[in-house]
C-alpha cells in the first residue's frame, strides 16, 4: 500500500498557527492517514474466520480507539488500565466475542481484578500465571502465550522469540502449563505468539507462516482451541516515507493460515493478528521549535559538532535515545537552505537527550537544511510508541496530542500542567 502523506508536514502556515494556539511541542494527528492504515490491515483480514486486533500500547487514546473499533479491529491490551481505557473507548468486556484481549508476563496492581470484573481473556505468558488466576477465582477461559524460539525484534532489546526473550512460555514447558490448566479448570482456547517487530516485510512473512506450522503441530493437543494468534510486527519503513509496503501480500498467508488450523482441528479455528505501530507509526507528527543553534570544536576526544536545540525532547519521544531509532526529521520552512550535518538534541538534563542517534553511536549528525533558530522542526513517524511512552521527567509536562481531519483541528489530550504532576503528591 502507498501511505498517504501527513496533510500538516508541509503545511508551515498550518503549523505556526498550531504552534502560537497550543505552544510547543505539540503531536499533530492526521486522521486520513490512520485511517488508510487501519483499512490496509483490515482488508488483510477478509478471509473468513480472521480478525485483527490493535496492540494498544502503540498509542492507547480514547480517540485512537475509538478509530479500531469503528473500523471493527478488536484490542491487545498489556495491563489493568489499558483494559478500562479500551472499556471507556467502547470495547465490550466478556468472551463472546472477547473484543478486548489482556497479554501480560506479570500480572500487576489492577490487571488480576480487571481480568476478573470486566471478563476479558487473560493470555498468560508465564507458568505461574495460570496459578495466579486460579488462586484469584477465575473460571473462565484463557489463552496460552508461546515463546517460538524464533523471530526478532528491530533491536536486542525487544526481541519476542528466542532464548533472550522474557515473553511467554518455552516451547518445553508448554505441555506442563497446559496440564496445569486443564487441573485448574481452566479451559485454554487460543494460543498465542509475537515474534516480533523487526523482520522486514519478507521475513515476516516467512516467519508468519513458519509459525502457523508450529502451531499447526501443537494446535490438537489443546481441546478447547478456538483461536490462534499471529501477533504483531507488520513493519513501518521509518527511513522510506513513500516505501510501498506490501501488506495486501498477508490476506492470503492468513486466509490460507486459518484454514490450515481449520482442517488439522476439524473445525472453524478463528486466526487472530494483533498490529501496533503499522496502524499508526506514520500518523503523528512531533512538532518542534528550534531554540538555539550551537557548535563545539574539534580535540583530542572527537570531532566538533553543530546542535540544533530544540525544545521536544525524550520525554516526548523515547525511541532515539531508548533504542537509537531513526525517525524522519525535516523543517517545512526551509525548502532552499543547503544541508549541514547537525545533532538535534532537547531540553532534558541528559546528554543522551538527542534525536539524531543509532544504537551503537551516541551521536549520528543527520544533514538536514541549516536549522535556524525561531525554525518548527518535525519528527516524523511518532504515532507508534511515540506519546504513549512519554513520560515528565525533569517535571516537563507531557505536550498535547492535536487531530487533523478535513482542515479542522481538535486537541484531544491538553498539555500536563504542574497542577496535574502535583496532584499525585499525598
Ligand atoms: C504481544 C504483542 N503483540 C503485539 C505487539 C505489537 O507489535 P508491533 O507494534 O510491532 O506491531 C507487541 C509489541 O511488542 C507485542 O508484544
Amino acid at each position: 500500500m502507498k501511505t498517504p502523506a501527513h496533510a500538516a508536514a508541509t503545511d508551515p502556515n498550518l503549523l505556526e498557527i498550531l504552534a502560537a494556539e497550543y505552544g510547543t511541542p505539540f503531536w499533530i494527528w492526521d486522521s486520513e492517514v490512520l485511517r488508510a492504515r487501519i483499512d490496509a490491515v483490515v482488508s488483510t483480514t477478509e478471509g473468513t474466520g480472521v480478525q485483527a486486533r490493535y496492540a494498544m500500547k502503540a498509542s492507547s487514546a480514547t480517540k485512537v480507539l475509538q478509530e479500531m473499533k469503528s473500523a471493527g479491529v478488536w484490542i491487545d491490551s498489556v495491563s489493568g488500565n489499558e483494559v478500562l481505557r479500551a472499556r471507556h473507548a467502547g470495547y465490550s468486556a466478556g468472551h463472546h466475542p472477547p473484543e478486548i484481549c489482556f497479554t501480560a508476563d506479570v500480572f500487576r496492581d489492577n490487571a488480576l481484578a480487571t481480568v476478573l470484573e470486566e471478563g476479558v481473556l487473560p493470555n498468560v505468558g508465564s507458568p505461574g500465571m495460570v496459578a495466579d488466576l486460579q488462586r484469584a477465582g477465575y473460571t473462565g477461559p484463557i489463552s496460552l502465550r508461546i515463546n517460538p524460539g524464533f523471530g526478532h525484534g528491530h533491536v536486542n532489546e525487544c526481541d519476542t522469540g528466542g532464548p533472550s526473550s522474557k515473553h511467554g512460555v518455552w516451547v518445553s514447558e508448554i505441555q506442563a502449563v497446559r496440564e496445569a490448566a486443564e487441573a485448574a479448570e481452566l479451559k485454554i482456547v487460543m494460543l498465542h505468539a509475537h515474534i516480533g517487530s523487526g523482520p522486514q516485510f519478507d521475513e515476516l512473512h516467512d516467519n508468519l507462516s513458519r509459525l502457523t506450522d508450529e502451531f499447526a503441530t501443537i494446535a490438537p493437543d489443546f481441546k478447547d482451541l478456538e483461536a490462534v494468534s499471529l501477533g504483531g510486527g507488520i513493519p513501518h519503513d521509518y527511513q522510506d516515507p513513500d516505501s510501498d509496503i506490501p501488506v495486501d501480500r498477508l490476506r492470503d498467508l492468513f486466509t490460507s493460515s486459518q484454514q490450515k488450523l481449520s482442517t488439522i482441528m476439524g473445525r472453524e479455528i478463528r486466526l487472530e493478528i494483533e498490529p501496533g505501530r503499522f496502524y499508526v507509526a506514520p500518523a503523528a507528527l512531533l512538532v518542534t521549535r528550534v531554540t538555539d543553534v550551537k557548535k563545539t570544536q574539534t580535540n583530542e576526544k572527537g570531532p566538533g559538532t553543530t546542535f540544533a536545540m530544540v525544545d521536544a525532547g525524550f520525554v516526548d519521544l523515547a525511541r532515539p535515545a531508548m533504542y537509537g531509532s531513526y525517525h524522519r526529521i525535516t523543517i517545512p520552512a526551509a525548502t532552499g537552505r543547503a544541508e549541514t550535518p547537525v545533532v538535534v538534541a532537547g531540553p532534558l538534563c541528559e546528554s543522551g537527550d538527542v534525536f539524531t542517534r543509532d544504537d551503537s553511536e551516541m551521536l549520528q549528525p543527520r544533514d538536514l537544511p541549516s536549522p535556524q533558530t525561531g525554525d518548527l522542526m518535525l519528527l516524523h513517524d511518532g504515532g507508534a510508541y511515540g506519546y504513549a511512552m512519554s513520560s515528565n521527567y525533569n517535571s516537563l509536562g507531557r505536550a498535547p496530542q492535536l487531530w487533523l481531519e478535513k482542515g479542522e483541528v481538535i486537541p484531544f489530550t491538553r498539555r500536563e500542567t504542574i497542577e496535574d504532576i502535583l496532584r499525585l503528591e499525598v
